[in-house]
């Protein structure tokens, strides 16, 4: 049974919203009455999306981007918002993990990790923000994740993208303030989804070891915490109590993080 939202937005645009988080949360605001727009590379995923929201599906609408791509990003958005007009709500889940050792990492996986997850959260903002400005009360949402309150080994690229994701957010908030636009930051743990299927095939096995005792969320579970903060969009949206109190642990005691987390 869903949780209620008390207003759920008119209008969202999620960008990542073929799959996974994204497609999660499209299906539960279009469930409460929500116009969505999937936004993600490939259009046959989208096609599939956009079908799976059923019958309301009339009033959804899909546009293929990457959002690595700063000038094709601002244009596709720019058409979008004279389509379908100013979104309440604005979701950015597209991003991707791959586990590997620092060193040992294939050439351009890196590079390629902040290109989608950093620059990407960039370029989706730096498209939308004049008409969320404008309109003033809208949500923006970006994606980080546990690993980006908690650097995880195996994971440096991943990690440094996604601490990127939250010092950028926060600098993006205070300097915009007086807006009355909210930034917050989505900051998932493990969570069933296609992405982590994709980065499990290759994960190192000392890596996946470490994981076994880890909670897995589902991916209608993050959706539905991300969706319960959407009146009063707190600065971090971490799922699950255990994902906060594990943060909180490692902020105030830095030495235990390292202890629990250092590799074997
Ligand atoms: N699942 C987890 O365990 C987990 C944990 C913590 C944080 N996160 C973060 O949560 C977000 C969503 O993860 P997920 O597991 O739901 O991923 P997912 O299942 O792989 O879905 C990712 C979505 O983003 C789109 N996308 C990927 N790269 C893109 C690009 N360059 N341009 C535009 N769209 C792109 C994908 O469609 P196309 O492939 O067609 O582009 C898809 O719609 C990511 O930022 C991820 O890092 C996930």
């Amino acid at each position: 049974m869903p949780t209620r939202h008390p207003t759920p937005p008119r209008l969202a645009f999620l960008i990542g919203g073929s799959e996974g988080i994204g497609l999660a949360t499209a299906r539960a605001l279009a469930a409460r009455g929500t116009s969505v727009v999937l936004f993600g590379r490939s259009p046959a995923k989208l096609e599939a999306a956009l079908s799976s929201l059923g019958t309301a599906g009339a009033r959804h609408a899909a546009h293929a981007l990457d959002v690595r791509d700063r000038a094709g990003t601002e244009a596709v958005l720019g058409e979008a918002l004279a389509l379908h007009g100013t979104p309440q709500l604005v979701l950015v889940t597209a991003g991707f993990a791959r586990a590997a050792w620092f060193g040992e990492d294939e050439v351009g996986l890196a590079e390629d990790i902040i290109a989608v997850n950093l620059l990407g959260s960039m370029n989706v903002a730096r498209a939308l923000l004049p008409a969320l400005r404008t309109a003033g009360t809208g949500r923006l949402i970006l994606t980080s994740s546990l690993a980006g309150l908690v650097a995880v080994p195996g994971y440096t690229a991943y990690s440094a993208a996604k601490f990127g994701v939250l010092g950028f957010a926060d600098a993006l908030r205070r300097e915009i303030h007086r807006d009355g636009l909210r930034v917050s930051v989505l900051c998932p743990p493990n969570t069933r989804t296609p992405g982590f299927a994709a980065e499990n095939v290759d994960k190192p096995a000392e890596v996946l070891a470490s994981e076994e005792k880890v909670r897995t969320l589902s991916a209608e579970d993050v959706a539905e915490a991300m969706l319960r903060a959407l009146p009063r969009p707190p600065r971090l949206i971490v799922p699950g109590a255990d994902s906060r109190l594990a943060a909180l642990a490692v902020r105030l005691f830095p030495a235990l993080g390292d202890a629990i987390l250092r590799r074997k």
